[in-house]
């Protein structure tokens, strides 16, 4: 039987922590946005878990929405930022408060991009809410409103992330391992 957990040593960041952390997010934000019109935007996959989490913290009426972009590769990262647009938001976000919700801001260019594609809606304020950055890679200066933890530049899976599409259901978040992952992947 195929196991996801050989693949990693110690959990980077716990299911503690990062319940922890998303209670105190969600506490923030609820401050931050009392007398707004809160739009919380998910861009999927990789924030299906955070997203589910975080809006469960937030003790304020809000509306959620998806965007859907294509996850550039772990070889060649999207060196434009111009990531692939699968799927586009479903409502109108005109003059109102939007949170656009990521897991990880990497060089900054993803969410550069999409804050450039959701500005063009005109929403009354737009901010930026990632669970993970990882400041010492970043290529472009983005302004980040509410970040769940900084870490170093390793490559983390799990709680939604993904490597080649896999490990997004591990409940913490892990290094990966790359000699690890060769070993048991068929592939
Ligand atoms: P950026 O455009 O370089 O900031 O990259 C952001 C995107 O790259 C994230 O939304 C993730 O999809 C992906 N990414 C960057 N670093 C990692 C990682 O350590 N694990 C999983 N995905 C990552
Ligand atoms: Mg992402």
């Amino acid at each position: 039987m195929r196991t996801m957990e050989p693949v990693f040593g110690r959990p980077l960041i716990t299911q503690e922590q990062i319940r922890a952390r998303v209670r105190e997010l969600g506490k923030e934000i609820t401050t931050a946005y009392r007398q707004k019109d809160l739009v919380m935007i998910g861009v999927l996959k990789g924030t299906f878990a955070f997203f589910a989490d975080l809006v469960r913290a937030i003790r304020l009426p809000l509306h959620v929405d998806f965007l859907v972009v294509k996850s550039r590769s772990v070889r060649k990262p999207a060196k434009s930022g111009k990531v692939k647009l699968v799927s586009d938001l479903s409502d109108d976000i005109r003059d109102r408060d939007v949170l656009l919700v990521e897991d990880i801001v990497d060089s900054g260019l993803t969410v550069q991009y999409l804050s450039r594609v959701l500005a063009k809606h005109r929403p009354r304020s737009l901010e930026i809410c990632t669970l993970l950055s990882k400041p010492s890679r970043r290529q472009v200066d983005v302004d980040l409103r509410f970040v769940g933890f900084e870490i170093p530049d390793q490559y983390v899976v799990g709680y939604g992330m993904d490597y080649h599409q896999q490990y997004r259901n591990l409940p913490y978040l892990a290094v990966l391992d790359p000699h690890l992952v060769q070993k048991q992947d068929p592939r």
